[in-house]
């Protein structure tokens, strides 16, 4: 759910609006997202209606994957407090507004986007924000860039990879790990697609000896067979212009994200990762894991001592496994 300050000012931004050209722009750029990467070359949002359309039906789903990528980190690094964050390819500032709700003690924010508009946008919803938020600093940038942008406790990259080139994208893992003090997480949409870009970051990142925090509960070769993707998924609310320009009934929709988040220090990692919604029966629950050993399936029945903690297991969470009793 979006904060309250931002829903609003984002209604405000709506207002008055052309609904039937919005739900255009609308249906436009959900296509060209949906084509994906063989649209490198055109930008994917493409005019002010494009961006009031994308902050509408996109920027609540983004920030959500986003608020729950940062909230596992925060989980695995109870002592991580970041105080200073860069976010590239900001877009509407999702990935800015998702860390700030995770993290009160950032402070400074710097935020690099290509597109004016977007970024123009994103400038006018942080003022609803708090004071870091309102003080948040934009730039214009085309990434990657060859300038030396600093270095930041946080660095994130939210739904950008899609939209860049092999070589593009190769530097700007380069760019943002040579940024990164503290911890650096990509998140992208959780398809196939959006799962193969984490793999390649993963692979450049642990190849710079970082370390990983999250999802994977080892550092090995990602065991995921050629016709399966790691995701997550993250129930968003719609709200009555989202639920309007869609031409939707849900109230909600549940929003499919893959990540991988990395850090300048070891962390603990999970035991293991729970990857599919729990298959939950009256006796037992049945959950597909990623272990330090490969996946794994495991059933829990009743008389199990995981039993309460299995109950209570999501997708996404981690989980301690009892290996030998499958
Ligand atoms: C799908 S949006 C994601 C925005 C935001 N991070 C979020 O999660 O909602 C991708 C953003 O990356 C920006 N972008 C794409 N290529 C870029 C580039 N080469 N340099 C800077 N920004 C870029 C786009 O303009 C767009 O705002």
């Amino acid at each position: 759910m979006l904060p309250p300050a931002l829903r609003v000012a984002l209604e405000r931004a709506l207002t008055g609006t052309d609904q039937k050209r919005l739900a255009t722009a609308a249906s436009g750029l959900s296509e060209r997202y949906r084509e994906g990467h063989s649209r490198t070359t055109a930008p994917f949002v493409q005019n002010a209606a494009d961006v009031l359309a994308y902050a509408a039906t996109r920027m609540p789903a983004t920030l959500g994957a986003l608020k729950a990528a940062c909230s596992e980190i925060a989980q695995r690094q109870p002592n991580f407090k970041p105080q200073t964050q860069l976010d590239l390819g900001a877009g509407t500032g999702a990935a800015t507004w998702a860390a700030s709700l995770v993290w009160p003690t950032l402070q400074q924010h710097h935020l690099l986007e290509r597109e004016s508009t977007m970024l123009q946008l994103g400038q006018r919803l942080m003022q609803a924000g708090p004071s870091s938020l309102q003080q948040a600093r934009w730039q214009q940038a085309n990434l990657p860039n060859s300038s030396n942008v600093g270095s930041y406790d946080l660095v994130t990259i939210g739904y950008v990879l899609g939209e860049l080139n092999t070589s593009q994208r190769q530097q700007l893992f380069a760019q943002a790990w040579q940024a990164t003090s503290g911890s650096l997480l990509i998140v992208e949409p959780g398809t196939p697609r959006g799962f193969e870009l984490i793999l390649a970051a993963r692979e450049f990142l642990l190849g710079q000896q970082a370390h990983l925090i999250a999802p994977c509960p080892h550092e090995a070769t990602c065991p995921m067979q050629a016709n399966d993707w790691c995701h997550f998924a993250t129930r968003i609310e719609r709200t009555r212009f989202h639920r309007s320009l869609k031409g939707a009934e849900l109230g909600y929709e549940d929003e499919k994200w893959s990540y991988i988040a990395v850090s300048r220090q070891p962390t603990q990692l999970a035991p293991a990762r729970i990857i599919r919604h729990p298959f939950q029966q009256p006796q037992r629950i049945q959950l597909q894991l990623c272990t330090p050993q490969g996946l794994h399936s495991t059933t829990i029945n009743k008389r199990d001592a995981q039993w309460k903690a299995a109950r209570k297991a999501e997708w996404g969470a981690s989980f301690e496994p009892n290996l030998g009793q499958d």
